[in-house]
């Protein structure tokens, strides 16, 4: 189960380029950045889409006729690339961001988010993904939507228990942290 690279990039100038990025590195904050994210992780959330498991208008229509290679490509390719370095911009958010990140929130009972997605936010492959340098609008996005339950693809519900521990402005401050990553 391995992917080939080259084989994903027609796909990728085809298609997922227009918002991801040829290289990975949207231009949108809406659409995530994909460049150096795990490849198991990529390949997990295409099937996820596939399968319905994780529900998203706009990513749909663009799984549908993928094969089970075209996934694998399509990771190994996303992957390979070099993720821009981005940076935060508002101070206040940061330094509270840092804090849940590093710390957590003990009187709420948020863990640290370093010890999953790691110190750096580089990720743990292969089932914790990478958040360095995300764009905090699709962060937060995802935060929302772990909370509501709209995204419940995740195996053992992790981030739907703790975004629900999370307040709107803990969800802004840890996102914009990440962002600069
Ligand atoms: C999310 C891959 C095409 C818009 C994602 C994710 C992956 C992915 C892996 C999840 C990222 C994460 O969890 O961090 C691809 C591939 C494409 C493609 C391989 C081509 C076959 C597109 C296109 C658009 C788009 C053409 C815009 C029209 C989005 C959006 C999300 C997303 C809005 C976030 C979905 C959500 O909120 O759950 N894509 N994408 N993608 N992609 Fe794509
Ligand atoms: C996914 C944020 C703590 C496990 C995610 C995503 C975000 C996020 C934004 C989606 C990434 C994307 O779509 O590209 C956070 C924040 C945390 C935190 C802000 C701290 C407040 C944790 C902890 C764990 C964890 C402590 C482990 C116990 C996971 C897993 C996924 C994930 C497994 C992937 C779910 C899937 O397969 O779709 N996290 N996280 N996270 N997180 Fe966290």
């Amino acid at each position: 189960e391995t992917g080939d690279a080259a084989k994903g990039q027609p796909i990728v100038d085809k298609v997922c380029g227009a918002c991801h990025g040829a290289d990975g590195n949207s231009t949108s904050p809406i659409y995530p950045n994909l460049a150096g994210q795990h490849p198991e992780y990529i390949n997990k959330q295409l099937n996820d889409f596939k399968a319905g498991l994780r529900k998203n208008a706009t990513m749909a229509p663009n799984v549908a006729n993928l094969t089970t290679q075209d996934m694998l490509n399509l990771a190994a390719y996303f992957s390979a690339q070099q993720p821009k370095v981005r940076m935060a911009k508002d101070a206040a958010l940061v330094a509270e961001g840092q804090k849940i990140y590093k710390g957590g929130n003990p009187g709420s009972g948020v863990p640290a988010c370093a010890s999953c997605h790691g110190p750096t936010g580089a990720g743990i492959p292969v089932q914790f993904p990478r958040l360095a340098g995300q764009h905090s609008k699709y962060v937060l996005s995802q935060l929302k939507n772990f909370r509501s339950g709209d995204r419940a693809n995740d195996g053992g519900k992790m981030m739907q228990v703790i975004a629900r521990k999370l307040t709107d402005h803990e969800m802004q401050a840890v996102a914009e942290y990440i962002s600069g990553l």
